[in-house]
């Protein structure tokens, strides 16, 4: 049998958000697309590292610890660094929110852009020495009036982000990526060095099979999490949910993109506000959740109306497949 040769019609991540803008017939300059650059670089840059870090001395503790209280990984400062250089140097960005950066960056009016990027340089990371997937999260606003730059143009509404995604470092290293048109997947050829598409308009099926807590905090779960986490273990019909549960939010999350069900990380009794930060982990993870046709919920509001009041808040967090998120709300909206 032979093979077929290779695609030479190859949609890579810049030529498909490029292909978008014009499509759209929106006024971009491009400006999106080259800051989407400094990101895929930023991935290439981590996702290469993550591979190596055994060979190269990179496993372990960097010795700081982050504002939230963390003990960072080198691998959480060198993702860090990578990732406030480039977005700097893109020239496109005017503030900088990182989870492992106690105070925002305002960039300084030379290198200054019109957006604003706030992400999760490595999440996942306390896993990281077992080998376990691994991941970027960012989200993207616009500044409120071109040429400035303050604390206020981070702190808006999630729904005003124009554009966020993550990339897993797995078996392969994947960018899952939307500036408001549905939700698109790529793949890293690391022989190109190119981010190709491989996982078109993804649309996160109606209703799982799979719930993904760590259930393990039950006795500090609010009573509606622990009623309906019991009605899909003991159903009145039919096969209960599967658990799985890896502790990085990009993994839990693309797995409940791709096959459905519900990811969720509860505020409760000991963790008044949750563990999940809003602005770089719950917002973008909001964000493609509903451009992939699913919910994203406190349990309380749609986690994209919250206004942040300060850069590193906590939030509770649900979200995934329709129908599996309503089941949920259905717990809180008529307790027993
Ligand atoms: P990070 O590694 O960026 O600090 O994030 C860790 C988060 C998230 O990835 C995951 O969903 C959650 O912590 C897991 O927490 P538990 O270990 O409490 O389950
Ligand atoms: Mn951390
Ligand atoms: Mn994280
Ligand atoms: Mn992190």
């Amino acid at each position: 049998i032979e093979e077929a040769p290779p695609s030479t019609d190859l949609i890579t991540l810049t030529r498909h958000v490029l292909g978008d803008q014009l499509r759209l017939g929106s006024a971009a300059t491009g400006d999106l697309t080259l800051l989407l650059t400094a990101i895929q670089v930023t991935s290439k840059f981590i996702a290469t590292n993550v591979r190596r870090a055994r060979l190269i001395n990179l496993v372990g503790l960097a010795g700081e610890q982050n504002v939230q209280g963390e003990d960072q990984k080198k691998l959480d400062v060198l993702s860090d660094d990578i990732m406030v250089n480039a977005l700097r140097a893109s020239g496109k960005c005017a503030v900088l929110v990182s989870e492992e950066r106690e105070n925002a960056i305002i960039i300084e009016e030379k290198n200054r852009g019109k957006y604003c990027v706030v992400f999760d340089p490595l999440d996942g990371s306390s896993n990281i020495d077992a080998g376990v997937n691994v991941g970027t999260i960012f989200g993207i606003y616009q500044v409120l009036n071109d040429g400035s730059a303050s604390l206020e143009d981070v702190l808006q509404q999630g729904s005003k982000m124009v554009a966020a995604g993550y990339t897993m470092y797995g078996s392969s290293a994947n960018l899952i990526l939307s500036t408001g048109q549905g939700v698109n997947g790529y793949t890293l050829d690391a022989a190109l060095g190119e981010f190709i598409l491989t996982h078109p308009d993804i649309q996160i099926p109606p209703r799982g099979k799979i719930y993904s807590f760590n259930e393990g905090n039950s006795m500090f779960f609010h009573e509606p999490v622990n009623a309906y986490l019991h009605s899909i273990k003991y159903p009145a019909s039919g096969k209960p949910y599967s658990a799985r549960y890896i502790g990085s939010m990009v993994a839990d999350v693309h797995r409940t993109f791709l096959y459905g069900g519900i990811f969720g990380y509860p505020d409760d009794k000991k963790s008044k506000s949750g563990k999940l930060r809003l602005l770089y982990e719950a917002f973008p993870m909001a964000f493609l959740t509903e451009q992939a046709g699913g919910v994203a919920t406190t349990g309380k509001q749609r986690i994209l109306d919250i206004v942040p009041k300060n850069i590193h808040e906590r939030c509770s967090c649900f979200l995934g497949s329709k129908d599996d998120v309503n089941d949920l709300l259905k717990f809180y909206n008529d307790p027993k």
